[in-house]
């Protein structure tokens, strides 16, 4: 699970950098928020993560980490490909799936807390 997330985010990484760049050179700032999210939950958050089940690999043999797994990484592409694709052909039925995304990525990150309150212990 550990070796999953970190590989995993620093996909998101690639892909947040390659979006920075291109924002930048074409001084396309509206992106700044997908850029940003993709950088903080998708690279920041997913290693942060991927080191704290290296400290307590218990954590990571739970039910409720594989569904953070599955949420987090659900939710985060439909939220911020939606975003994109909104920013992009300005058609606000996109948001639709900003929402949805956001709230799957939501449930996931709480499953994530309760399941480091469980697990974690001094
Ligand atoms: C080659 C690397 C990077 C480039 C070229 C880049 C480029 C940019 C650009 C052009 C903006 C928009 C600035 C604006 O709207 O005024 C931005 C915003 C932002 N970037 Fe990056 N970025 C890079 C790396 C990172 C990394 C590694 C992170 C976090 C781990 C990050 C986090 C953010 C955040 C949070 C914002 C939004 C700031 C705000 O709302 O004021 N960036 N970046
Ligand atoms: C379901 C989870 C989340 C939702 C729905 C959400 C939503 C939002 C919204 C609506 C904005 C304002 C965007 C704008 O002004 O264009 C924003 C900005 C921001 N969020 Fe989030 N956020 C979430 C999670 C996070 C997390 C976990 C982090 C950091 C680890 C984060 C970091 C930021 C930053 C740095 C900004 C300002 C940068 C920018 O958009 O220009 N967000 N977020």
């Amino acid at each position: 699970m550990a070796a999953r997330l970190l590989k995993i985010a620093a996909f998101y990484f690639v892909i947040a950098i390659i979006l920075g760049i291109v924002m930048g050179i074409t001084k396309a700032f509206s992106y700044s928020s997908v850029h940003a999210h993709l950088n903080l939950v998708g690279w920041v958050s997913l290693a942060i993560i991927g080191l704290i089940y290296i400290a307590f690999p218990a954590a990571a043999q739970t039910k409720l980490a594989t569904w953070h797994f599955w949420l987090h990484n659900i939710g985060l592409p439909v939220m911020q490909g939606s975003l994109f694709l909104m920013l992009l052909t300005q058609v606000e039925g996109f948001v639709v799936g900003t929402i949805i995304g956001s709230l799957i990525l939501g449930v996931g990150i709480l499953l994530f807390a309760i399941n480091l309150w469980q697990q974690v212990k001094p």
